[in-house]
């Protein structure tokens, strides 16, 4: 609860509506299900299909277990590659590689069944389908009429369809529709993110949309660019439910690139454009990407982001980048390339040192998770019933 006193006092007398800001859901992104697919040559069809459990994961369970009993996060954010899902022999669309989606869903229900959190699905594509071995750059986008060898918007959309009916009977799950769209017309990302809300709707799921905008979905870019800015397309998404919210990434270096050590990058000056876009068509939002180095200033940044988040009705959920088990001693963010770890728990540095875990983790963000999330009932950008856990 974000009210003063006076203003606590005044809600429960019925004096002010009780509204106030609230973040639902907390945690971490677990990456991993899109590695081992990386070629220094952009050898078209490198680690495909991948050997799971060897290139390529999507949690440790071990992990996930510390994550929400002992930082009591709510939710888990899990990458997957398309290819992986749907192999290119297959196409893009609603015929899955049976034998990865399992692997998949065994994941997404330890996350939400086992540990009662809740879960984003991640295609972790930048809207891109054919060619991840140089992501985030290679393959053909997404709906691209011009390119012969691009899948269709409707394509997408059948995906969708398809893996939304596979959880429309878990309320835990939110869907994520895509990791990153960039350097396509935002005409484009609209239609595809329109043709899968459509799909998944059609087919019956009811569960919470998190949509992205053009531009990595940068938070600071979201009214920047002219005609092609976030701000004048993402609104136009028509979702018969209501229960689509915006996906924003924002990281705090020089570029907002999550490459570099240092923070210089305020948080709350840069998101006051989306967040005022967000207020005026009444639409609420996750970062499911942000992150910092260990350094005194990106502990400072960091806390003053999560405290904005918190502050700011517009934002409802969370989770920082990132967690998973393949990292090793490599970092996902914020290291200008040193080895210092994931945010995976047990992670160690290259030199057998702190990990990020043990430095950002634990002594910063994980004090952030707020003591109350959403435990039970839909995901939802209403927001549900709040507990400790
Ligand atoms: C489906 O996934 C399994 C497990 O990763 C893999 O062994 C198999 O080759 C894949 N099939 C296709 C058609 O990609
Ligand atoms: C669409 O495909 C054409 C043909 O391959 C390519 O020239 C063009 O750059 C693509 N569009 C975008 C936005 O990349
Ligand atoms: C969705 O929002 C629109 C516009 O506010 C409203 O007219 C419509 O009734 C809502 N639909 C549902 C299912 O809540």
């Amino acid at each position: 609860m974000k009210l003063t006193l006076a203003a606590t006092m005044a809600a429960c007398a019925g004096l002010l509506p009780s509204v106030s800001a609230t973040i639902y859901y907390a945690g971490v992104a677990e990456s991993s299900g899109e590695f081992g697919a990386w070629s220094a040559t952009a050898q078209v069809g490198t680690g495909l299909p991948g050997r799971f459990g060897v290139d390529y994961s999507f949690i440790s369970n071990s992990g996930v277990d510390i994550m929400a009993e002992k930082h009591k996060i709510n939710l888990f954010r899990v990458a997957f590659l398309l290819e992986r899902m749907c192999p290119l022999s297959y196409g893009l669309g609603a015929k899955f590689n049976e034998t990865h989606f399992v692997h998949f869903k065994d994941s997404i229900d330890y996350i939400t069944k086992t540990k009662g959190a809740y879960a984003i699905v991640d295609p972790h594509n930048y809207m891109r389908y054919n060619n991840p071995s140089s992501q985030p750059f290679s393959g053909s986008i997404i709906g691209n009429s011009s390119d012969p060898a691009a899948a269709t918007t409707a394509q997408f959309g059948a995906f969708w369809g398809e893996l939304a009916k596979r959880f429309a009977d878990n309320e835990k799950v939110m869907f994520g529709l895509m990791n990153e769209p960039h350097d396509m017309p935002s005409s484009l990302n609209l239609a595809n993110l329109q043709a899968a809300i459509d799909r998944i709707r059609q087919s019956g799921a009811k569960n919470l949309i998190i949509a992205p905008g053009n531009s990595w979905a940068g938070g600071h870019a979201w009214t920047q660019g002219g005609s092609e800015a976030n701000s004048n397309w993402i609104h136009k998404l028509v979702d018969p439910l209501n229960n689509t919210a915006i996906d924003i990434h924002e990281y705090l270096d020089q570029d907002f690139s999550g490459g570099h050590t240092a923070c210089t990058q305020d948080a709350a000056k840069n998101l006051a454009g989306v967040t005022a876009w967000l207020k005026e068509h009444r639409l609420k939002a996750f970062i499911t990407e942000f992150g910092g180095s260990n350094t005194p200033a990106c502990v400072t940044m960091l806390n003053d982001m999560l405290d904005y988040m918190a502050k700011n009705e517009e934002y409802i959920g969370w989770t920082a980048w990132a967690a998973g088990p393949f990292w090793g001693p490599n970092s996902p963010c914020c290291t200008d390339g040193k080895q210092l770890g994931s945010l995976e728990p047990g992670s160690k540095a290259a030199d057998g040192g702190p990990s990020l875990y043990d430095t950002i983790w634990v002594p910063v963000i994980a004090k952030k998770v707020p003591a109350k999330l959403q435990w039970s009932g839909p995901a939802s950008v209403n927001g549900g019933t709040l507990s400790s856990k």
